[in-house]
């Protein structure tokens, strides 16, 4: 690795992160996976200039949600039937119950084991915690039993929380 690598490293870098903080800015949705791919190919050695870059790459759910259609989400949510029930008062399956998740505590359904990854989580569902889960259950929770391997597309998280967000008496009010 040599110095030019390293400059050129630096400047995929910086152009990376100017990239998604003026497209964070002006509210637009840039490819983070791309990004980070370039990074990638252009260091060889990785972790350091891969590492980084992972965290930024997860945009706020909140500002898609206004926007997100929970018939969308409807659909999204048929992934998750093959361990779930989503109804009021719907069997632990696989997985828990997931009516009423939106601001529920972590582990919030009676009677089912859950692992220590999410039982012992400090605080609640809200919107960020339950789209860093969805994105990648294994990220947001190493050790989780949830065995599903994630939605990578923002929109589609969106519309899914939005769905999830209906499945209540009284639904949480959107951020
Ligand atoms: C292969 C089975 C499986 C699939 C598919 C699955 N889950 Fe799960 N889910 C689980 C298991 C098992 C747990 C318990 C995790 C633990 O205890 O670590 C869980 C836990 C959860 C929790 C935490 C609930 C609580 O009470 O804290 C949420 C939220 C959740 N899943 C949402 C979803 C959504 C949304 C989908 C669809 C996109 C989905 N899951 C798909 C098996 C699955």
């Amino acid at each position: 690795m040599n110095m030019e690598t390293n400059k050129i490293a630096g400047a995929v870098l910086l152009a990376g992160i100017v990239a998604m903080t003026s497209g964070m800015i002006a509210g637009m949705l840039v490819h983070p996976h791309k990004l980070a791919e370039s990074v990638y190919k252009v260091e060889g050695v990785v972790q350091q200039a891969a590492a980084p870059a992972a965290p930024a790459a997860l945009q706020p759910i909140g500002p898609l949600l206004a926007a997100a259609d929970p018939k969308a989400g409807e659909t999204q949510a048929k992934k998750c039937l093959a361990c779930h029930t989503l109804n009021q008062g719907g069997p632990n399956r696989v997985g828990p119950n997931l009516w009423n998740i939106v601001g529920a505590k972590h582990g919030h359904a009676a009677g089912f084991a859950y692992s220590a990854a999410i039982k012992d989580k400090p605080g609640d569902w809200n919107y960020e915690e339950l789209n860093a889960f969805i994105s990648s259950p294994k990220t947001y929770a190493p050790g989780t039993k949830m065995a599903f391997v994630g939605i990578p597309k923002a929109e589609d998280r969106a519309a899914l929380i939005a769905y999830l967000r209906t499945l209540s008496d009284s639904p949480k009010p959107l951020p």
